[in-house]
């Protein structure tokens, strides 16, 4: 087994250069390491001006995600040992602008996610003597699987359709919609249907399913995507055939 791996790390340093650049760094090999190890070591021990995003080491903060030898990856739970002998490619995750070295631009997504109204929508809130809004077990598993996201941007790395239609809403933004329509305690679903319904929002999904294969948190996006425009179809029907709004 080699005793070390190279990476080749895309570098861009807007101030220097007019596009990115591929750097190599060789490091120690080591089966307990993940891609973000390696990076840490080259920026304690070889080059302290490369630039990346990471927080918690542990799939929780959704920070660290690049594009590992073409893929969508959370680099702290991509193994160098998957990758061996090497070289490995890293890069920046793809459809995003790059900001430097690593680190992407993340203020569309974010705009896109609050596009969403990510949040409990109510025609009219009850009084705070009322207590909270309770719910059963079912009506809480009903939601939960799209609520595990960790904004992480891999299923936008993946997606075709974000790197073909910058407008396009995405796949994230798609399942936090179905995470609060399915809430029981949400009423803002016709609201949010009015703004993804469209090829900006829903109809815009060709359903290729990547997003789905690489989240890490088993969102289903994809899913989410087919159960909201099948929904909304039947929605569609209903009101074609009872358009007195007996349904
Ligand atoms: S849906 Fe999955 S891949 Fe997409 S941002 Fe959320 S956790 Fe990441
Ligand atoms: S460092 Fe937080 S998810 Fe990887």
């Amino acid at each position: 087994m080699a005793s070390t791996i190279t990476l080749a790390v895309t570098r861009y340093r807007p101030e220097e250069e007019a596009e990115p650049t591929v750097q190599s760094y060789t490091v120690p090999f080591r089966k307990d390491w993940v891609v973000l190890d390696a990076l840490n070591h080259i920026k304690d021990t070889q080059d302290g001006t490369l630039s990346y995003r990471w927080s918690c080491r542990m799939g929780v903060c959704g920070s660290c995600g690049m594009m590992v030898n073409g893929s969508p990856k959370l680099t702290c739970a991509a193994f160098l040992s998957d990758y061996a002998p090497g070289p490995l490619r890293v890069e920046p995750l793809q459809f995003f602008p790059i900001i430097r070295d690593l680190v992407v631009d993340v203020g569309e997504f974010l705009h896109k996610l609050k596009k969403v109204k990510p949040w409990i929508v109510r025609a009219e809130e009850a009084p705070l003597s009322d207590g909270e809004y309770r719910q059963t077990p079912d009506e809480l598993d009903a939601y939960k699987q799209f609520s595990m996201c960790i904004n992480c941007m891999l299923c936008y790395a993946a997606c075709p359709v974000v790197g073909l239609e910058s407008n396009f809403v995405g796949p994230a933004a798609i399942a936090l919609a179905q995470r609060y329509n399915l809430d029981s305690r949400d009423q803002g679903a016709p609201e949010r249907l009015d703004l993804l319904s469209d090829h900006e929002g829903i109809w815009g999904c060709v359903f290729v399913g990547d997003c789905t294969k690489v989240c890490p948190k088993n969102v289903d996006p994809a899913g989410s995507i087919q159960q909201y425009k099948l929904t909304t179809a039947i929605d569609s029907l209903k009101s074609w055939l009872l358009p007195w709004g007996a349904r």
